[in-house]
């Protein structure tokens, strides 16, 4: 069975094909064919985050052209398709009915059945994409531009929420924080490449909740702690702004605003571990491309025994592979039929474990 996925819930166009296995074949993982994507980044660094409203109008332009490319990378034709799958949320309303919309309009052009995909249940399966996949079950430690979540996985559609941020995301914290340092929208993965060539222990920052005693986080204070720190470095050093401060300052406080992100996911990661008694940790999401966080839980696991799975670097960020291959999950475990109703909806806000 050929699944052909379409993500659009926030600035990356993602279309990807994967092959279903029948049901015989339950525990194997469906087979990447293609996958295309096109980012927005670069339109939307102007405004300093993403305009919904511009986003939404480019996954209109990108959408057909990337499917195209994908069948042609497979060597697959329209035709061949039997199921079309769109992320129907969580995300932006405007994108999602894009590719809901396509996806729908596609299915029912061809007389094929659709199905509307989790979006965070996509980055969660993602590593099931990898060189090394997991197996259930295990925790899952959701890191992205909008989640923070400790999840127990005991299989597909089998998702129990341990923890989550109250406030601001991980991905949000390293984006805000790098704003503050004058880098371009989303600066994660700048800050990320700046803290690498700094001291991590340069500026006491706080590590939230770290001893609240459960699995939530909260990060909406550590951007106001690197403010304030940032104010006090260009003050002390009689600059205007905070790129006119030597490098090596820059790169500190990059180094010790990670350190502190870091600390807390590995931390409540194990907390998480520790409480389910599961032996394996499934790391997703943008986050998760963080080389520091993957330095830091590959130690921690390694002393306690437990294996860690992560996507590959290229599917940590939004893509349509994830969609395609958890539509295809779902329908190999018979978790969900693919429907041939085609009046769509789409879930801007829709809680993981409500599936
Ligand atoms: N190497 C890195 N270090 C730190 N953060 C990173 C790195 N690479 C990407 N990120 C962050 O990951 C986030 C994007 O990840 P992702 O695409 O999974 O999130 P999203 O789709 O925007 O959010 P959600 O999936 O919750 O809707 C951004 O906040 C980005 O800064
Ligand atoms: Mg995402």
């Amino acid at each position: 069975m050929l699944v052909l996925g379409i993500e659009s819930s926030c600035d990356e166009t993602g279309v990807a094909l994967v092959q279903c296995h029948s049901a015989e074949h339950k525990g194997e993982v469906p087979e990447l064919l293609a996958h295309a994507l096109f980012s927005q980044i670069e339109m939307h660094k102007a405004f300093g985050g993403v305009v919904p409203e511009l986003a939404s109008r480019d996954h209109i332009r990108r959408v057909l052209p990337l499917a195209q490319e994908v069948l042609k990378g497979s060597g697959r034709s329209l035709s061949e398709v039997d199921v079309v799958a769109y992320t129907r949320g969580p995300g932006l309303a405007g994108a999602l009915l894009v590719g809901a919309g396509v996806a729908c309009a596609l299915g029912a052009a061809l007389g094929k059945p659709v199905l509307g995909v989790h979006h965070l249940e996509g980055h969660l399966l993602s590593p099931f994409l990898s060189a090394d996949p997991p197996e259930f079950p295990f925790v899952a430690l959701l890191v992205s531009g909008g989640h923070t979540q400790l999840m127990r996985v005991d299989g597909v559609g089998s998702y129990v929420l341990l923890g989550e941020s109250i406030d601001d995301a991980a991905g949000e914290a390293f984006d805000k924080s790098a704003k503050l340092m004058g880098l371009d929208y989303p600066g994660g993965p700048l800050l990320a490449r700046m803290a690498e060539s700094g001291n991590p222990k340069a500026y006491t920052l706080p590590r939230p909740l770290l001893h609240s005693g459960n699995l939530d986080f909260s990060f909406a204070g550590l951007k106001t702690a690197v403010l304030v720190q940032s104010q006090k470095m260009v003050a002390a050093a009689g600059v205007s702004i905070f790129k006119d401060l030597p490098q090596d300052e820059q790169h500190d406080l990059a180094a010790s605003t990670q350190a502190a992100i870091v600390e807390v996911l590995v931390k409540k990661a194990m907390m998480a571990l520790k409480q389910t008694g599961l032996k394996r940790l499934v790391v997703a999401g943008g986050v998760g491309a963080n080389r520091q966080l993957r330095a830091q839980l590959n130690e921690a696991c390694g002393v306690r025994k437990i294996r860690v799975h992560y996507p590959e670097l290229h599917l940590c960020t939004d893509n349509g592979a994830m969609i395609a291959l958890a539509a295809a999950m779902r329908l190999q475990s018979g978790k969900q039929q693919a429907s041939a109703n085609y009046a769509f909806d789409v879930k801007p806000r829709w809680p993981l474990d409500s599936l």
